[in-house]
């Protein structure tokens, strides 16, 4: 019988905790660039540093950064200065435009923002929230409330990720869209990992080192070792060898936006995976929660992250060419639909043609 989200609730316990919200007022992070060098901690007092933490990737990950950013929303209401609910809600909409402006690609976030200020306006409407303070409390809430829906969802979309992995399987990846990623600890693409494992079932992962700022080899390698799952790194340049010698059973990787047409923008060289999976008839998910979708974008419009071209020239500050040398330093790519076996929701798995079943699964 198939397990329950109860069931898996008990039966799994993350073991790393990249996002704490103590009720003082403070969001500590886990410091995801020092990982797993150094175990050292941010603690986050305004919208402007939290803003900041997500530039700088002290937090990152799609899931993770939407659920960082509704805690910031909350932090610009502990201003003393605010007297009234129109005051507070003027430093939402504030707290909004300098999170949103932190990353472009992940649509977590804004979809995040965006909650948190519909929700503080029908609580200041229908008069569940009289003061700043009542609707700071309320909000808080609500922030939590995004956390154990994405936890939730996890667990879900792991439970229906399960249905695609067989005992004794090796499941290729690409980035780290693990708990780290998501703030939650369980993960997306590594929640059938994690739940097969913590069922009994056997299986392995293989980590693409994922250049420039190396999630898999130091984000995913540490927290499947962390969790006793067997995990092999490899270059990002052995992914063709992998796949061409049977060692993959299939892929599964994050999303950090999903079109209404299928195609999942994902950390740069997943749609190389997803075209060389193709040619060997490996099955290639994308896996996400519903608040990564963007029903309404066109593949052009997306805007896709391009970072310091030093994150390229060096690694972890030590220099690795010529000085100087032109970059180019995309972070996202656009994997198209024809190369997606499914798309793994909370809601069930999404089979092509993805342009009809998105929206019926979804919704708009
Ligand atoms: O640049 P990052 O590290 O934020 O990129 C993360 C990814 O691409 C993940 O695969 C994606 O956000 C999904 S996380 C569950």
């Amino acid at each position: 019988m198939k397990p329950s989200i109860e069931d898996i609730r008990h039966l799994y316990k993350p073991k790393v905790k990249p996002i704490e919200w103590n009720h003082n007022g403070h969001l500590i992070l886990l410091d995801q660039s020092k990982l797993p060098f150094e175990t050292t901690y941010v603690t986050l007092t305004t919208p402007e540093a939290t803003a900041d933490a997500i530039r700088t990737m002290k937090v990152r990950g799609a899931p993770a950064i939407g659920i960082t950013a509704a805690y910031g929303m909350v932090l610009a209401l502990f201003n003393g200065s605010l007297s009234t609910l129109n005051d507070a809600l003027e430093a939402l909409r504030k707290a909004k435009v300098v999170l949103d402006a932190a990353r472009p690609t992940a649509v977590n976030l804004a979809w995040a923002t965006n909650r948190m200020v519909k929700k503080a306006m029908d609580l200041s409407n229908n008069g569940d929230a009289k003061t700043p303070a009542q609707l700071r409390e309320l909000l808080i809430k609500e922030a939590e409330a995004i956390f154990d829906e994405e936890y939730n969802a996890e667990i879900a979309m792991g439970l229906y990720g399960l249905e695609k992995i067989n005992e004794g399987d090796t499941i290729l990846t690409q980035c780290n869209a693990g708990g780290l990623a998501t703030g939650t600890g369980l993960g997306t693409a590594t929640a059938p990992i994690k739940i097969a494992h913590a069922l009994g079932i056997e299986v392995s992962m293989i980590a693409p080192e994922t250049r420039p700022w190396l999630q898999g080899a130091r984000l995913t390698v540490y927290e499947l070792m962390v969790e006793g799952i067997q995990t092999t790194l490899i270059t990002d340049t052995a992914v063709g060898l992998v796949m061409y010698k049977g060692m993959v059973n299939s892929v599964m990787v994050g999303a950090d936006r999903i079109l209404r047409d299928g195609h999942v923008f994902n950390k740069i060289g997943t749609m190389k995976e997803a075209i060389i999976a193709h040619e060997f008839g490996i099955p290639f998910y994308a896996l996400a929660p519903s608040s990564t979708f963007d029903m309404k974008s066109k593949v052009d419009e997306v805007i896709i992250e391009e970072r310091d071209p030093d994150e390229v020239r060096k690694i972890r500050g030590v220099p690795i060419t010529v000085e100087g040398v032109p970059v180019y330093n995309p972070v996202f790519d656009p994997t198209p639909p024809k190369y997606v076996t499914g798309i793994i929701t909370e809601k069930g798995i999404i089979y092509p043609p993805f342009a009809r079943n998105i929206p019926r699964m979804i919704g708009e």
